[in-house]
This record gives structure tokens, C-alpha cells and sequence, in this order.
């Protein structure tokens, strides 16, 4: 198949495209490099430009054949979505809408989008299915429910099939080890985690450890990079059969606390992190576990990498070989 990848050039996205092409599909990856990296992906993939640029992405669609698109393009900082919402309504929504229209107008009609747990908010059950109530506690996870709905409407009046797939967190890094995660700023666990380990920080601060949990740290659903690139793969080919689409969650299944992934780290690294307990992070909900049975049912879809330690180690084979992210970018410290 020949792919469009929004969003290509970012952690979750190079590791997309890593997965479509080692199955052998032609991809081009457009993404505006706001969070992406060039060297995350081949020079020739890349074409750097805006997903609401209604031109380039007919002419894209032209040129290259695209049959399918994976829509991982947006913003994605839970904290900036509250202090900055109308970025994310006109990034995330606005930009959306755009390429969701330049996109079905130029005859696309499959596409796999990049969705959040974030759309859950604070759950009423555990482990999260697909059915668990939509009540986001942020505007990130608002925008990432409105393009699912948007996604929904363009299946009943323009025909588009679609998949949307609602990642847990999402960690580790491609086991070859050239590709991984290089935020800026960095908010994520397990890179602060190993910044710390690398003595980039000076202490990890641990965000309440009087959560209603067995040892009072939020307990989340770690689901390596790898293991959620492959869903996008199974989610086309779901598509390409014409099998049917819809909304599927992708973890593991299983829950770990903020404290078990430092002693996880600490095991893989051989090193102790200094650690400082720290005030709750607002609208960090106590425990996001997810149950994935559907994407495994519907999708054949079955994680690799489940052991925390192994998502830990291809992490730590990044960070440590490339402590400041990728080549050639300047960058300070948070
Ligand atoms: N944490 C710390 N210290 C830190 C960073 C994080 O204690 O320095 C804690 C957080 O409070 C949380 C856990 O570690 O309990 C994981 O935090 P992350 O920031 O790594 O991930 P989140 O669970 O907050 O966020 C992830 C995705 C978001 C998504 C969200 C909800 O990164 O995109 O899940 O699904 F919106």
C-alpha cells in the first residue's frame, strides 16, 4: 500500500513508519517539525509541510498513490492543552478538519488515527474496554474525542472507513536503537526517570504518593512504541480487507505504579535514582489500565514487549546512546 503518515517525523510516528515499511508498504511522512525530528526518519520520506495545507496534501495524494493515511499529527501536552486550549481546538481540531477534507475530496477513504486514554478522564472501572464513559479531564483528550466523533461523521457522509486507536503509554524505543523518544519539553516518566539516571536532573520528582493505591503512586498501563506501531500495521490491513473499524484501546493490560517503574529502571540500569516526593500533578487520575481485548480479538494484535524491564531496557539503549536526543538539534534543559 502507499501511506501517508501525518505525523511521521515524531516519537510515536517514526516508529509507524519504521513498522510499515519493514512490512513493505511505500510511505511519505508529512509533518510541520514542530515536535518531530528529520533524522527520526529517511530524508526521501519526508516532506515538510502542514497536514490543513489543503494543496500540498491533493498534490501528495496524487502523486504518490496514497491509498491509506495514519493521522498522528497534533499536539499532545495534557498541561499546555489547559493553560493553551485554543492551540489545541485550532491545532489539533482545526488543522483536522482541514486534512480530514483535502484528504476524502482527493478519493482517500482509509485512515488510522492516533488516539488518546486521555479521552476516558477519570475512570469508573477497571480495566478501561472500549464502552468505558467518554468524559476527558482535559482539552487534549476533548480533541482527541472530537476528531473520533469527526471520524464518525465522515464514515456516515463521506464514506471514509477508519480506526482509531487509543493509546495507553506509550514507551521504550525501536530495538535497533537509532529511534526513540526526544521530547521537548520532556513530561513523560520513564525519559525523566533515565535523564536522572544519565545526571541530567538532579532528582526525579515523584508527582503524590497518597493516591488510593497500594503504594500511593498512580499506576499506569506502559505499552512499548514497538507493540503500538504494529497495531497501526494490523489496523490498515484490517481496513484494506474491509473488515470493520471502529475504536480500539491499545495496552497491555496490566498496571504499574510510578514506584515500581523506578525500582524496574533501577534494575535494568544497575543505578539509583534519587527520587523527591512531589505534589499531585493535576488531573493525573489514580490508576489507567486498559483492557485491550479487542484490538487482540478483532485485530490479531498481540504485544511483544509486556515485561516493564524490556520496554525499560530499549529506553534506556536510546537514552544512553543518545543523552541529548537526536543529532545536529540545539536544545536546553527543562
Ligand atoms: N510522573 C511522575 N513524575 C514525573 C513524570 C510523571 O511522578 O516526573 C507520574 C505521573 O504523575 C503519572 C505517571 O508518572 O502518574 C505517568 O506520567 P506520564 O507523564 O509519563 O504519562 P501520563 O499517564 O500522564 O500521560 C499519558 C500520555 C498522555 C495521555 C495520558 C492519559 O503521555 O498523552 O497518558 O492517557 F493523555
Amino acid at each position: 500500500m502507499n501511506v501517508l503518515v501525518a505525523g511521521g517525523a515524531g516519537y510515536i510516528g517514526c516508529h509507524v513508519v519504521r513498522e510499515l515499511k519493514t512490512a513493505g508498504h511505500q510511505v511519505v511522512v508529512v509533518d510541520d517539525l514542530s515536535k518531530g525530528h528529520i533524522a527520526a526518519v529517511a530524508a526521501a520520506d519526508l516532506v515538510i509541510g502542514d497536514i490543513s495545507d489543503r494543496r500540498l496534501i491533493q498534490r501528495l495524494v496524487r502523486e504518490q498513490g496514497i491509498e491509506a493515511v495514519v493521522h498522528l499529527a497534533a499536539d499532545s501536552l495534557v498541561g499546555e492543552s489547559m493553560q493553551d486550549p485554543g492551540k489545541y481546538f485550532r491545532h489539533n481540531l482545526g488543522k483536522g478538519a482541514e486534512f480530514l477534507d483535502a484528504l476524502v475530496e482527493s478519493g482517500v477513504r482509509r485512515l488510522v488515527f492516533s488516539s488518546s486514554a486521555a479521552v476516558y478522564g477519570e475512570p469508573v472501572s477497571t480495566p478501561i474496554s472500549e464502552d468505558h464513559p467518554t468524559q476527558p479531564t482535559n482539552v487534549y483528550g476533548a480533541t482527541k474525542l472530537m476528531i473520533e466523533q469527526m471520524l464518525a461523521w465522515y464514515g456516515r457522509l463521506k464514506g471514509l472507513q477508519w480506526i482509531s486507536l487509543r493509546y495507553f503509554n506509550a514507551a521504550g524505543a525501536d530495538p535497533g536503537g537509532d529511534i526513540g523518544e526526544d521530547h521537548f519539553p520532556e513530561t513523560h516518566l520513564i525519559p525523566l526517570l533515565l535523564a536522572t539516571i544519565l545526571g541530567q536532573r538532579e532528582q526525579l520528582a515523584v508527582y503524590g504518593d497518597d493516591y488510593p493505591t497500594p503504594d500511593g503512586t498512580c499506576i499506569r498501563d506502559y505499552i512499548h512504541v514497538t507493540d503500538l506501531a504494529r497495531a497501526h500495521l494490523l489496523a490498515l490491513e484490517q481496513l484494506a480487507a474491509g473488515r470493520p473499524g471502529g475504536i480500539f484501546n491499545l495496552g497491555n493490560g496490566q498496571g504499574f505504579s510510578v514506584w515500581a517503574v523506578i525500582r524496574a529502571a533501577e534494575a535494568v540500569t544497575g543505578c539509583r535514582v534519587p527520587v523527591a516526593i512531589a505534589p499531585r500533578r493535576p488531573g493525573d487520575p489514580a490508576v489507567l489500565v486498559a483492557s485491550a481485548e479487542r484490538a487482540r480479538q478483532l485485530l490479531g494484535w498481540k504485544p511483544r514487549y509486556f515485561r516493564l524491564e524490556d520496554i525499560i531496557a530499549t529506553a534506556w539503549q536510546w537514552h544512553r546512546t543518545h543523552p541529548d536526543g537526536y543529532p545536529g538539534e540545539r536544545r536546553q534543559q527543562s
